[in-house]
C-alpha cells in the first residue's frame, strides 16, 4: 500500500461528475483512482464510461463495471486522469515507465482536462534527472533510433534486453521500447519531442510537453497537494 498514491487517487475519484467521459490512464498510482471510482459506481451508482489506455487498464475497468469506449466512438475527453514517472515545474512529464506512452498520450491529446497523480518523489526540477525517457520505436528501426538518441547525448538500453542485447518485450502495440538515459537530464523537453517525433522509426517519445492541466502530488500522511498549469 503506498499512501501518497493512494491519496492523491482518492481525491481525483471525487472529481468525477456524472456524465463525464473519462481517460482512463495506467500504473499503480491510477489503480487507486480506478478502485475509488468503483466504489463510487457501488454507492452511488455513477456511471462510469471512458477510453482506456493500455490493456491493463481495460482489464480492470472492465471488472469494476465501467463501460469502455473506442476512439471511433468519441472524438473528445471531458477529463483524463494518469500517473506519470517524472513532472517538473512547468507541469511537464516523463511517462511510459509501464510502457503505455502511446496509447497515454493519444487520449491525453484529446482531452480537454489532464489531471496527473503523483507521489512527491516524481517532482523534479529537470525532467530526465531521475528516469530514463522511453522512446517507442518499431523494431525495424531500433538501431537507427539508438543511435541518434546516442548522437543526442543519451545512453541507451533497448527495454527487456538479455546479455544478448535482444528483447522479446513489446508494448500493447507491439512496438520495443529504448529507453534512454540523459546524464544530465533534458535541457529543452518541448525541443527533444519535437526532434523525436521527426525522427523515422520513432513511434511515440515519452515527454509530454504541455498536455497536464491539473497536478496531485500526495504526500506519506495522506497529505495532496493540487498544482495547476499557469
Ligand atoms: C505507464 O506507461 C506510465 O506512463 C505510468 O503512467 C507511469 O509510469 C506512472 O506509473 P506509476 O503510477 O505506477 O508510478
Amino acid at each position: 500500500m503506498n499512501h501518497a498514491k493512494q491519496s492523491a487517487g482518492r481525491l481525483a475519484a471525487t472529481w468525477i461528475e456524472p456524465g463525464m467521459v473519462l481517460g482512463l490512464g495506467t500504473g499503480s498510482t491510477v489503480r487507486y483512482f480506478l478502485e475509488a471510482l468503483g466504489e463510487r459506481a457501488q454507492k452511488e451508482g455513477l456511471r462510469v464510461r471512458g477510453v482506456p489506455t493500455s490493456l491493463d487498464t481495460e482489464q480492470r475497468a472492465r471488472a469494476l463495471g465501467f463501460e469502455l469506449l473506442d476512439l471511433e466512438a468519441v472524438s473528445s475527453l471531458d477529463l483524463t486522469v494518469d500517473g506519470a514517472d517524472e513532472v517538473d515545474p512547468a507541469l511537464d512529464l516523463i511517462k511510459g515507465g509501464g510502457g503505455a506512452l502511446l496509447r497515454e498520450k493519444v487520449v491525453a491529446s484529446i482531452s480537454r482536462r489532464l489531471v496527473i497523480l503523483v507521489d512527491a518523489t516524481k517532482c523534479v526540477e529537470r525532467l530526465g534527472s531521475t528516469f530514463h525517457l522511453p522512446v517507442e520505436v518499431v523494431a525495424f528501426a531500433v538501431p537507427v533510433v539508438r543511435r541518434r538518441l546516442e548522437s543526442l547525448g543519451a545512453a541507451v538500453r533497448l527495454r527487456g534486453a538479455g546479455p544478448g542485447g535482444t528483447s522479446d518485450y513489446r508494448t500493447d502495440n507491439g512496438n520495443p521500447i529504448l529507453d534512454a538515459v540523459f546524464p544530465n537530464g533534458i535541457a529543452d523537453a518541448a525541443q527533444l519531442e519535437r526532434d523525436l517525433a521527426l525522427q523515422p522509426g520513432v513511434v511515440e517519445s515519452g515527454l509530454f510537453v504541455g498536455l497536464c492541466h491539473d497536478l496531485l502530488v500526495g504526500h506519506e500522511h495522506g497529505q495532496v497537494e493540487h498544482r495547476q498549469r499557469d
